[in-house]
């Protein structure tokens, strides 16, 4: 049995399951090339169905990452409850507006769709997206977001026959919209620029946090504390900060303006708060639900520093963080939701890695690269070639199988680097990514070196942890150690990720090194590369030495005259 699983809004993406089992996941975004492409994930459907070997007339069931009924009452009566305060507040959302009103026959317009479409609500798609993947039998399960249809933090026990929720916190209480109502403050795109202020955090001083603690403070009843005299998203724009933010904090930052201490500083307080809240949601569920298994998802699940404190603190024995944590990968919790709770179809498999996009052949490559003028090596060892390019001190694009499903790229679309050189991250942004010097870059190292390397160090294969670098280590990975000492590690296993893993071990065999830089394949304000034509591409357009795909080796200006 086929079921497809749908979100059409931000970050829209699509996931297909037969049998249980996923057969594609991805973000429409990596083919509309529009980033967090906002629509019917038109495209994706048809790659995920296309993958299945079936046609969009053999899918019987399909599930919207949403209620898109409850979001409109809710939101309707929020509307009327505010007037006339709210009245700029339909008109800033006029595109969520459209897209939930008749999304059903949207969908079926434009998909072909003619099977039972299914809503499930918001959060229980974030939850069944981390629980069924992670194979727990049972598990707690906590989602923090910007808004589901009302919900914005949910506590939960989660087992194969029930998902039960044990507390709740609804709009305007948001943790998620703090981060948006700071984004905007920093003059950065909320929703999307929320990774920036994250990695800003540890450059700032604790002169707010007390401040900051009014604004957003935990509870010990599985709740948080939130002032809503801070905030204006839930009156309705221009900004998402009320005067109270300006005159405690100062004044908003203009997009390109220069950082100044007391942006920091928000930042920090603002890492430091939801570190708190999420620390004391962590315990609540803990002592609720008495398991020692914690699965996680929402867009704060992606908060590596914060996901990182909690595994260490030890509330929980294990942790597990959906690599698609945001609403890229609700399509697929609806999709398992539908397929497991309301159809009883079997579980499948753990998910061991996020290597659910789709696969070129290496045809495709040599046809993109006849048709560049692009003439590729096939090295006999293609990871100690690589490495001595990456030890020479070349960035490097690496582009291996299926693409990685959520924002992080894991050696399957990556941009490689040397984290040894101090220089490393100057050139990467230099050459290809044009980033704020401020924002570190990850390292990845196999696992079973991971805790030579890094202080506490667990399985992460989806980067979602942040572990310290050992101290005496901190001098010999310049380009991947934070400011305050930290690191977002990916941990790489030879069973699910072979090349990568013999790449990494080839690296260090050459200079004692067993780690890179990783950060994702794609071109300043794109979507990571899907296809071998967009890789070789990036190689033209970028200051990238060579590209790898499949086992080609791309060296730049290696063209036939
Ligand atoms: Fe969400």
């Amino acid at each position: 049995m086929l079921v497809l699983g749908i979100n059409s809004t931000h970050d829209a993406a699509a996931a297909l399951l037969r049998d249980g089992e996923i057969v594609m996941a991805l973000e429409e975004e990596r083919l509309s090339r529009v980033k967090h492409h906002f629509g019917i994930p038109r495209r994706a459907i048809e790659t995920c169905v296309a993958a299945a070997g079936a046609s969009i007339g053999d899918v019987e069931h399909a599930a919207f990452y949403m209620n898109a009924r409850k979001w409109l009452t809710v939101n309707a009566i929020h509307f009327l409850r505010n007037f006339p305060a709210s009245r700029n507040y339909l008109g800033q959302k006029p595109a969520l507006w459209r897209s939930f009103l008749g999304v059903g026959r949207r969908i079926r317009a434009e998909t072909g769709f003619r099977g039972r479409l299914h809503f499930v609500d918001h959060h229980t798609a974030h939850i069944d997206s981390a629980f069924w993947p992670s194979g727990f039998e049972e598990a707690a399960a906590l989602t923090i977001d910007g808004a589901g249809e009302a919900e914005t933090t949910v506590l939960a026990r989660a087992d194969e026959r029930a998902l039960v929720r044990l507390a709740t916190s609804r709009y305007p209480y948001s943790v998620g919209k703090v981060w948006e109502t700071v984004t905007d403050w920093l003059g950065w795109k909320p929703t999307r620029d929320e990774g920036k202020v994250m990695g800003l955090a540890p450059y700032g001083d604790d002169r707010f946090v007390e401040r900051f603690a009014r604004v957003l403070a935990p509870c010990d009843d599985g709740t948080f504390r939130q002032d809503l005299d801070y905030f204006r998203f839930q009156r309705g724009g221009p900004r998402l900060f009320s005067e109270r933010f300006v005159a405690e904090f100062g004044a908003p930052r203009a997009n390109e303006e220069e950082l100044q201490d007391h942006h920091r500083a928000v930042a920090y307080a603002l890492q430091r708060q939801t570190e708190e809240v999420v620390l004391a949601l962590a315990r609540h569920l803990r002592a609720r639900t008495g398991l020692p298994r914690l699965v996680m998802a929402g867009g704060v699940a992606l908060n590596c520093v914060a996901n990182g404190r909690l595994l260490r603190e030890g509330i929980f024995d294990e942790i597990f963080v959906q690599p698609a944590a945001g609403d890229d990968g609700a399509c697929l919790g609806a999709a398992m939701n539908v397929a497991h709770r309301r159809l009883s179809v079997p579980r499948g498999p753990a998910m061991r890695h996020a290597f659910h996009g789709p696969a070129f052949g290496e045809e495709e490559t040599l046809a993109a690269a006849a048709a560049r003028g692009l003439v590729p090596e096939r090295p006999k060892d293609l990871a100690a070639r690589t490495a001595e390019l990456l030890a020479s001190g070349a960035v490097v694009g690496w582009m291996q199988g299926r693409m990685e499903y959520g924002p992080r790229a894991l050696g399957h679309r990556s941009i490689l680097a040397n984290p040894a050189d101090p220089a490393s991250k100057d050139t990467v942004n230099r050459l290809v990514k044009f980033r704020e010097g401020f924002r570190p870059f990850a390292p990845s190292v196999p696992l079973e070196c991971a805790s030579d390397w890094f202080e506490d160090a667990r399985p992460s294969p989806y980067m979602l942890l942040s572990f310290p670098v050992r101290s005496d280590r901190r001098e010999r990975l310049p380009g991947v150690t934070h400011v305050d000492g930290s690191a977002r590690v990916q941990t790489v296993e030879r069973e699910t990720n072979p090349l990568f893993h013999a790449l990494l071990v080839a690296f260090g065999k050459r200079t004692g090194v067993p780690v890179l830089l990783n950060t994702s394949f794609n071109v300043r304000g794109e979507p990571i590369v899907c296809s071998p034509a967009e890789a070789l591409d990036a190689l033209a357009r970028t200051g990238l030495a060579a590209v790898v795909v499949g086992e080609l080796l791309f060296v730049k200006n290696a063209r036939v005259s």
